[in-house]
Protein backbone atom coordinates (compact mmCIF):
# COMPACT_ATOMS: atom_id res chain seq x y z
CA UNK A 1 0.00 0.00 0.00
CA UNK A 2 2.84 2.45 1.35
CA UNK A 3 4.70 1.43 -1.49
CA UNK A 4 2.33 2.47 -3.98
CA UNK A 5 2.00 5.58 -3.41
CA UNK A 6 2.12 8.58 -6.20
CA UNK A 7 4.85 10.02 -4.55
CA UNK A 8 7.14 7.93 -2.05
CA UNK A 9 6.87 10.16 1.02
CA UNK A 10 4.48 9.43 4.01
CA UNK A 11 3.69 12.41 6.16
CA UNK A 12 4.90 10.96 9.87
CA UNK A 13 2.21 10.38 12.66
CA UNK A 14 2.71 13.56 14.86
CA UNK A 15 0.82 13.15 18.23
CA UNK A 16 0.22 15.97 20.62
CA UNK A 17 -0.88 18.72 17.98
CA UNK A 18 0.44 18.61 14.48
CA UNK A 19 -1.15 15.68 12.72
CA UNK A 20 -4.37 17.09 12.03
CA UNK A 21 -7.14 15.39 9.77
CA UNK A 22 -6.14 18.23 7.26
CA UNK A 23 -2.46 17.60 6.90
CA UNK A 24 -3.16 13.95 5.93
CA UNK A 25 -5.57 14.40 3.47
CA UNK A 26 -3.82 16.87 2.14
CA UNK A 27 -1.10 14.11 1.93
CA UNK A 28 -3.26 11.71 0.34
CA UNK A 29 -4.58 14.31 -2.32
CA UNK A 30 -1.42 15.27 -3.34
CA UNK A 31 -0.71 11.33 -4.13
CA UNK A 32 2.13 11.08 -0.67
CA UNK A 33 0.79 8.61 2.58
CA UNK A 34 -0.53 10.51 5.45
CA UNK A 35 -0.78 9.11 9.23
CA UNK A 36 -3.12 10.02 11.85
CA UNK A 37 -1.73 9.99 15.57
CA UNK A 38 -3.20 7.91 17.71
CA UNK A 39 -1.37 8.29 20.80
CA UNK A 40 -2.77 10.45 23.63
CA UNK A 41 -6.28 10.64 22.43
CA UNK A 42 -9.35 8.67 23.57
CA UNK A 43 -10.45 5.52 21.52
CA UNK A 44 -13.69 7.75 20.51
CA UNK A 45 -11.39 10.77 19.29
CA UNK A 46 -9.47 8.13 17.07
CA UNK A 47 -12.81 7.38 15.12
CA UNK A 48 -14.34 10.98 14.71
CA UNK A 49 -10.52 11.65 13.43
CA UNK A 50 -10.97 8.64 10.58
CA UNK A 51 -14.77 10.09 9.88
CA UNK A 52 -12.80 13.32 9.47
CA UNK A 53 -9.99 12.05 7.20
CA UNK A 54 -12.45 10.24 4.90
CA UNK A 55 -14.49 13.34 4.64
CA UNK A 56 -11.53 14.65 3.06
CA UNK A 57 -10.47 12.05 1.07
CA UNK A 58 -10.85 8.65 -0.79
CA UNK A 59 -7.67 8.03 -0.82
CA UNK A 60 -5.55 5.67 1.39
CA UNK A 61 -4.05 6.64 4.90
CA UNK A 62 -2.68 5.04 7.82
CA UNK A 63 -3.23 5.33 11.78
CA UNK A 64 0.08 5.32 14.29
CA UNK A 65 -0.52 3.82 17.80
CA UNK A 66 1.61 3.40 20.73
CA UNK A 67 2.56 -0.17 22.11
CA UNK A 68 3.52 0.74 25.73
CA UNK A 69 5.37 -2.26 28.48
CA UNK A 70 5.14 -2.06 31.69
CA UNK A 71 8.11 -0.30 32.82
CA UNK A 72 9.54 0.46 36.25
CA UNK A 73 8.43 4.12 37.37
CA UNK A 74 11.88 4.44 39.45
CA UNK A 75 12.28 8.18 40.52
CA UNK A 76 9.26 9.58 39.54
CA UNK A 77 8.46 10.84 43.40
CA UNK A 78 11.77 13.04 43.08
CA UNK A 79 11.66 14.23 39.68
CA UNK A 80 8.33 15.60 40.57
CA UNK A 81 9.58 17.52 43.72
CA UNK A 82 11.97 18.61 41.34
CA UNK A 83 9.81 20.46 38.92
CA UNK A 84 6.99 21.36 41.26
CA UNK A 85 8.20 25.21 41.29
CA UNK A 86 7.73 25.45 37.31
CA UNK A 87 4.17 24.01 37.76
CA UNK A 88 3.50 26.60 40.41
CA UNK A 89 5.25 29.43 38.23
CA UNK A 90 2.54 28.38 35.81
CA UNK A 91 -0.15 28.61 38.16
CA UNK A 92 -1.08 24.59 38.02
CA UNK A 93 -0.73 21.17 39.68
CA UNK A 94 1.25 18.96 38.71
CA UNK A 95 -0.28 15.81 36.50
CA UNK A 96 -0.89 12.19 38.57
CA UNK A 97 2.46 10.49 37.35
CA UNK A 98 0.42 7.24 36.66
CA UNK A 99 1.42 4.73 34.40
CA UNK A 100 -1.73 3.63 31.29
CA UNK A 101 -1.38 1.92 27.93
CA UNK A 102 -3.13 4.72 26.30
CA UNK A 103 -5.61 2.81 25.65
CA UNK A 104 -3.98 0.57 22.85
CA UNK A 105 -6.25 -2.63 22.65
CA UNK A 106 -9.01 -0.33 22.45
CA UNK A 107 -7.13 1.74 19.29
CA UNK A 108 -6.17 -1.63 17.74
CA UNK A 109 -10.09 -2.59 17.44
CA UNK A 110 -11.04 1.06 15.94
CA UNK A 111 -8.42 0.40 13.49
CA UNK A 112 -10.17 -3.41 12.85
CA UNK A 113 -13.63 -2.12 12.63
CA UNK A 114 -12.85 0.72 10.67
CA UNK A 115 -10.96 -1.17 8.24
CA UNK A 116 -7.81 1.73 7.89
CA UNK A 117 -5.57 0.37 5.33
CA UNK A 118 -2.39 0.85 7.19
CA UNK A 119 -1.65 0.78 11.04
CA UNK A 120 1.86 1.34 12.41
CA UNK A 121 3.15 0.65 15.85
CA UNK A 122 5.26 2.67 17.79
CA UNK A 123 8.16 1.61 20.99
CA UNK A 124 7.65 -1.59 20.08
CA UNK A 125 5.66 -5.00 18.50
CA UNK A 126 2.01 -5.30 19.31
CA UNK A 127 0.92 -8.65 20.59
CA UNK A 128 0.61 -11.36 18.00
CA UNK A 129 -3.11 -11.73 18.17
CA UNK A 130 -3.55 -8.47 16.68
CA UNK A 131 -1.36 -8.54 13.97
CA UNK A 132 -3.38 -11.68 12.83
CA UNK A 133 -6.51 -9.71 13.24
CA UNK A 134 -5.41 -6.86 11.66
CA UNK A 135 -3.99 -8.56 8.87
CA UNK A 136 -7.12 -10.51 8.55
CA UNK A 137 -9.32 -6.80 8.04
CA UNK A 138 -6.97 -5.88 5.35
CA UNK A 139 -4.63 -3.73 7.08
CA UNK A 140 -1.12 -3.39 6.31
CA UNK A 141 0.68 -3.67 10.02
CA UNK A 142 4.37 -1.46 10.11
CA UNK A 143 6.51 -1.76 12.48
CA UNK A 144 9.09 1.20 14.14
CA UNK A 145 12.45 0.09 14.88
CA UNK A 146 15.55 1.85 15.57
CA UNK A 147 18.48 -0.88 15.15
CA UNK A 148 18.95 -4.11 13.74
CA UNK A 149 17.38 -6.77 16.20
CA UNK A 150 14.20 -4.94 16.58
CA UNK A 151 13.87 -5.30 12.81
CA UNK A 152 14.68 -9.43 13.47
CA UNK A 153 12.39 -8.83 15.76
CA UNK A 154 9.63 -6.62 14.29
CA UNK A 155 9.83 -9.13 10.92
CA UNK A 156 9.03 -12.40 13.05
CA UNK A 157 6.23 -11.01 14.85
CA UNK A 158 4.60 -10.31 11.53
CA UNK A 159 5.04 -6.73 10.12
CA UNK A 160 4.36 -6.17 6.52
CA UNK A 161 6.80 -3.56 6.32
CA UNK A 162 9.25 -1.99 8.61
CA UNK A 163 10.24 2.03 9.43
CA UNK A 164 13.31 2.75 9.87
CA UNK A 165 13.93 5.17 12.89
CA UNK A 166 17.55 7.27 12.72
CA UNK A 167 18.25 9.27 15.33
CA UNK A 168 18.28 12.73 13.83
CA UNK A 169 14.35 12.08 13.79
CA UNK A 170 12.26 14.44 16.02
CA UNK A 171 9.73 13.64 18.39
CA UNK A 172 10.24 10.29 20.41
CA UNK A 173 12.82 7.75 19.07
CA UNK A 174 10.80 4.48 18.64
CA UNK A 175 13.25 2.29 21.08
CA UNK A 176 11.76 -0.97 22.26
CA UNK A 177 13.53 -0.46 25.73
CA UNK A 178 14.64 2.72 27.08
CA UNK A 179 18.23 2.25 28.45
CA UNK A 180 18.53 4.77 31.17
CA UNK A 181 22.15 4.13 31.56
CA UNK A 182 22.21 5.83 27.67
CA UNK A 183 21.12 9.42 27.38
CA UNK A 184 19.51 9.06 24.14
CA UNK A 185 18.04 5.67 24.30
CA UNK A 186 20.85 4.37 22.10
CA UNK A 187 22.08 2.06 21.05
CA UNK A 188 21.70 4.88 18.16
CA UNK A 189 22.53 3.42 14.57
CA UNK A 190 22.60 6.00 11.79
CA UNK A 191 20.25 6.29 9.49
CA UNK A 192 21.98 5.07 6.73
CA UNK A 193 24.05 2.19 8.41
CA UNK A 194 20.92 0.92 9.92
CA UNK A 195 18.59 1.04 6.38
CA UNK A 196 21.54 -0.97 4.99
CA UNK A 197 21.94 -3.52 8.02
CA UNK A 198 18.57 -4.03 7.95
CA UNK A 199 17.86 -4.70 3.94
CA UNK A 200 20.78 -6.58 4.58
CA UNK A 201 18.39 -8.40 6.69
CA UNK A 202 15.07 -8.61 5.15
CA UNK A 203 12.88 -8.78 2.06
CA UNK A 204 10.50 -6.20 3.70
CA UNK A 205 9.83 -2.97 2.35
CA UNK A 206 11.31 0.10 4.32
CA UNK A 207 10.23 3.42 5.11
CA UNK A 208 12.99 5.48 6.21
CA UNK A 209 12.51 8.22 8.69
CA UNK A 210 14.99 11.05 10.59
CA UNK A 211 16.31 14.31 9.41
CA UNK A 212 14.78 14.31 5.72
CA UNK A 213 13.85 17.11 4.45
CA UNK A 214 15.12 18.01 1.15
CA UNK A 215 14.12 15.90 -2.43
CA UNK A 216 17.81 14.65 -2.45
CA UNK A 217 17.31 13.11 1.34
CA UNK A 218 14.77 11.53 -0.06
CA UNK A 219 16.47 10.10 -3.53
CA UNK A 220 19.37 8.90 -1.09
CA UNK A 221 17.53 6.79 1.25
CA UNK A 222 15.58 5.33 -1.45
CA UNK A 223 18.55 4.63 -3.24
CA UNK A 224 20.10 2.70 -0.13
CA UNK A 225 17.37 0.39 -0.25
CA UNK A 226 13.75 1.79 1.11
CA UNK A 227 10.41 2.61 -0.47
CA UNK A 228 9.41 5.15 0.52
CA UNK A 229 10.85 8.40 3.09
CA UNK A 230 8.64 9.52 6.30
CA UNK A 231 9.09 12.77 7.12
CA UNK A 232 7.48 14.77 10.20
CA UNK A 233 9.51 17.79 10.98
CA UNK A 234 9.24 19.23 7.18
CA UNK A 235 5.65 19.49 7.60
CA UNK A 236 5.41 21.34 11.19
CA UNK A 237 5.16 24.92 9.63
CA UNK A 238 2.65 23.32 7.13
CA UNK A 239 -0.50 25.73 7.72
CA UNK A 240 -2.52 21.97 7.81
CA UNK A 241 -0.32 21.25 10.78
CA UNK A 242 -2.15 21.82 14.40
CA UNK A 243 1.55 22.90 15.34
CA UNK A 244 1.36 25.60 18.18
CA UNK A 245 2.11 29.10 17.61
CA UNK A 246 4.92 29.19 20.16
CA UNK A 247 6.14 25.88 18.09
CA UNK A 248 6.06 27.90 15.26
CA UNK A 249 7.88 30.70 16.13
CA UNK A 250 10.80 28.51 17.57
CA UNK A 251 11.21 26.82 14.36
CA UNK A 252 10.88 29.98 12.47
CA UNK A 253 13.61 31.30 14.46
CA UNK A 254 16.09 28.61 13.83
CA UNK A 255 18.67 30.29 16.67
CA UNK A 256 18.24 26.84 18.81
CA UNK A 257 20.01 23.03 18.83
CA UNK A 258 17.96 20.09 18.92
CA UNK A 259 18.82 17.44 21.88
CA UNK A 260 17.44 14.19 22.93
CA UNK A 261 15.55 14.29 26.00
CA UNK A 262 13.22 12.61 28.22
CA UNK A 263 12.25 15.68 30.42
CA UNK A 264 9.51 15.63 29.44
CA UNK A 265 7.57 12.23 28.71
CA UNK A 266 10.01 9.94 30.70
CA UNK A 267 11.06 8.72 26.75
CA UNK A 268 14.04 9.52 25.14
CA UNK A 269 12.88 12.27 22.30
CA UNK A 270 14.25 15.14 19.84
CA UNK A 271 13.43 18.34 20.66
CA UNK A 272 14.59 22.06 20.70
CA UNK A 273 16.77 22.96 23.73
CA UNK A 274 14.60 25.02 25.78
CA UNK A 275 14.76 26.31 29.76
CA UNK A 276 12.91 22.93 30.76
CA UNK A 277 15.66 20.59 29.44
CA UNK A 278 18.84 22.72 30.38
CA UNK A 279 16.73 22.32 34.15
CA UNK A 280 15.67 19.19 34.13
CA UNK A 281 16.14 17.25 31.60
CA UNK A 282 19.77 15.40 33.10
CA UNK A 283 17.35 14.40 36.17
CA UNK A 284 14.72 12.63 33.60
CA UNK A 285 13.72 9.48 34.74
CA UNK A 286 12.84 6.70 32.23
CA UNK A 287 9.15 6.34 32.85
CA UNK A 288 6.94 6.47 30.10
CA UNK A 289 3.84 7.79 30.22
CA UNK A 290 4.27 8.55 33.85
CA UNK A 291 6.48 11.10 33.48
CA UNK A 292 4.16 12.64 30.40
CA UNK A 293 1.27 12.43 32.60
CA UNK A 294 2.83 14.04 35.61
CA UNK A 295 4.32 17.06 32.88
CA UNK A 296 1.13 17.57 30.77
CA UNK A 297 -0.78 20.30 32.62
CA UNK A 298 2.67 22.43 32.83
CA UNK A 299 3.27 21.90 28.69
CA UNK A 300 -0.68 22.85 28.82
CA UNK A 301 0.03 25.73 30.50
CA UNK A 302 3.33 27.10 28.73
CA UNK A 303 1.67 26.81 25.20
CA UNK A 304 -1.23 28.58 26.31
CA UNK A 305 0.36 31.45 27.65
CA UNK A 306 2.75 31.32 24.03
CA UNK A 307 5.81 30.40 26.35
CA UNK A 308 8.32 28.01 24.37
CA UNK A 309 10.05 27.69 27.66
CA UNK A 310 8.16 24.89 29.37
CA UNK A 311 6.81 22.59 26.00
CA UNK A 312 8.18 20.35 24.04
CA UNK A 313 9.54 21.57 21.14
CA UNK A 314 9.95 17.98 19.12
CA UNK A 315 11.61 18.46 16.10
CA UNK A 316 14.53 16.76 13.84
CA UNK A 317 18.36 17.84 13.64
CA UNK A 318 17.40 19.32 9.88
CA UNK A 319 14.65 21.85 11.80
CA UNK A 320 16.47 24.76 10.04
CA UNK A 321 15.57 23.94 6.61
CA UNK A 322 11.74 22.98 7.03
CA UNK A 323 9.84 25.63 5.20
CA UNK A 324 6.40 27.32 5.89
CA UNK A 325 4.41 26.36 2.94
CA UNK A 326 1.11 24.39 2.10
CA UNK A 327 1.72 20.69 2.36
CA UNK A 328 0.81 20.32 -1.41
CA UNK A 329 3.39 22.44 -2.09
CA UNK A 330 6.28 21.17 0.32
CA UNK A 331 5.61 17.44 -1.62
CA UNK A 332 6.06 19.85 -4.75
CA UNK A 333 9.17 21.05 -4.36
CA UNK A 334 10.21 17.85 -2.81
CA UNK A 335 9.89 16.11 -5.73
CA UNK A 336 11.61 18.40 -7.97
CA UNK A 337 14.32 18.24 -5.55
CA UNK A 338 14.63 14.27 -5.69
CA UNK A 339 14.26 14.97 -9.39
CA UNK A 340 16.88 17.24 -9.77
CA UNK A 341 19.51 15.26 -7.23
CA UNK A 342 19.17 12.19 -9.43
CA UNK A 343 19.74 14.07 -12.87
CA UNK A 344 23.18 15.68 -11.73
CA UNK A 345 24.17 11.73 -9.98
CA UNK A 346 23.48 9.96 -13.07
CA UNK A 347 25.90 12.20 -14.88
CA UNK A 348 28.66 11.27 -11.98
CA UNK A 349 28.76 7.37 -12.49
CA UNK A 350 29.48 6.96 -16.38
CA UNK A 351 28.92 3.94 -17.69
C1 LIG B 1 6.20 16.78 16.60
C2 LIG B 1 6.46 15.33 16.33
C3 LIG B 1 5.62 14.36 16.87
C4 LIG B 1 5.83 13.00 16.58
N1 LIG B 1 4.93 12.06 17.04
C5 LIG B 1 5.06 10.77 16.63
C6 LIG B 1 4.04 9.82 16.90
O1 LIG B 1 3.00 10.12 17.49
N2 LIG B 1 4.24 8.54 16.49
C7 LIG B 1 5.36 8.16 15.79
O2 LIG B 1 5.49 7.00 15.43
N3 LIG B 1 6.33 9.04 15.51
C8 LIG B 1 6.19 10.34 15.90
N4 LIG B 1 7.16 11.25 15.54
C9 LIG B 1 8.35 10.77 14.79
C10 LIG B 1 8.04 10.63 13.30
O3 LIG B 1 7.27 9.48 13.06
C11 LIG B 1 9.32 10.48 12.45
O4 LIG B 1 10.08 9.40 12.89
C12 LIG B 1 10.15 11.75 12.49
O5 LIG B 1 9.36 12.89 12.35
C13 LIG B 1 11.18 11.69 11.37
O6 LIG B 1 12.18 12.66 11.56
P1 LIG B 1 12.03 14.18 11.06
O7 LIG B 1 11.14 14.84 12.05
O8 LIG B 1 13.42 14.69 11.09
O9 LIG B 1 11.42 14.15 9.68
C14 LIG B 1 6.96 12.61 15.81
C15 LIG B 1 7.81 13.59 15.30
C16 LIG B 1 7.58 14.93 15.53
C17 LIG B 1 8.49 15.96 14.93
Amino acid sequence: MIAETRIPVVVAPMAGGPTTPELVVAAAEAGAFGFLAAALVTPDRLRALIAETRRGTTGPFGVNIFTLSRESAADVDSYRDRVLADAERYGVLLGDPDWDDDHYAAKVDVVVEERVPVVSFTFGLPRPTDVERLRAAGTQVVITVTTPAEARAAAAAGADVLCVQGPAAGGHRSVFTDDPAHPSGAPAYDLLPLLRLVAAETDLPLIAAGGLVHGADIAAVLAAGAVAAQLGTAFLRSPEAGTSRAHRTALAAADRETTVTRAFSGRPARGLVNQFITDHGAAAPAAYPNVNNLTKPLRAASTAADDPESMSLWAGQSYPLAREAPTAEILATLMAQAREAVAALTARFPA
